[in-house]
């Protein structure tokens, strides 16, 4: 385990485990649509690589990034989109792929944002969930795992653009992160 994690949440095991229902749940659920996967740059890139693969329908890919904490943990509640989608998601299935929802506010924001555009159909998938500090009502359509409130890093997850490469999931100790 890395120096600065307190413990492991979840094992490369568990992940994978995890990924692989998820595909099938969206691969039963998305036969005859017109998929679009949207990843949420940069959290959910490791995530929706490996999800991607167990996905066994046609599908198209497009990215969104948003503005992110930065060095804090704290969600300031200022959602901005720094990079749009490349492609038109009219009358498109869209599903966004998250690494983690926290309060809420990114995915409500992108959500609203997103059914603008008129899809088909939107729905959210999320590996990991911290209900405990939802602000605003999000429910996830497919979720990988609820977590305490704790802050989580690897497997795509960060703190300062740190820990993103670690294949397992973990909490870091307090004395490398402050609030
Ligand atoms: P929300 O808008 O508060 O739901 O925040 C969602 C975003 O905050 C996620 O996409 C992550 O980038 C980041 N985030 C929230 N909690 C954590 C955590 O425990 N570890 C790493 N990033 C987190
Ligand atoms: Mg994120």
């Amino acid at each position: 385990m890395h120096q600065h994690l307190e413990k492991i949440l979840f094992s490369e095991q568990q992940i994978q485990k995890k990924v692989c229902e998820l595909g099938a749940y969206i691969s039963a659920d998305y036969q005859k649509k017109n998929l679009v996967v949207i990843g949420v740059l940069k959290g959910a890139v490791v995530f929706l690589a490996d999800l991607i693969r167990e996905i066994r329908v046609p599908l198209s890919l497009d990215f969104i990034v948003t503005s992110s904490y930065g060095m804090s943990t704290q969600a300031s509640g200022v959602v901005r989109i720094l990079k749009d989608l490349d492609e038109d998601i009219t009358g498109k299935d869209v599903l966004i792929v998250e690494d983690i929802i926290d309060t809420g506010l990114t995915l409500s924001y992108l959500k609203d944002n997103l059914l603008a555009r008129g899809p088909a159909s939107l729905k959210i998938c999320t590996f990991l969930d911290k209900p405990a500090r939802r602000k605003v009502v999000l429910l996830p359509d497919y979720k990988g795992y609820d977590i305490p409130d704790e802050f989580a890093v690897g497997y795509g997850l960060d703190y300062g653009e740190r820990y993103r490469n670690l294949p397992y999931i973990g909490v870091l100790k307090p004395e490398y992160y402050q609030n």
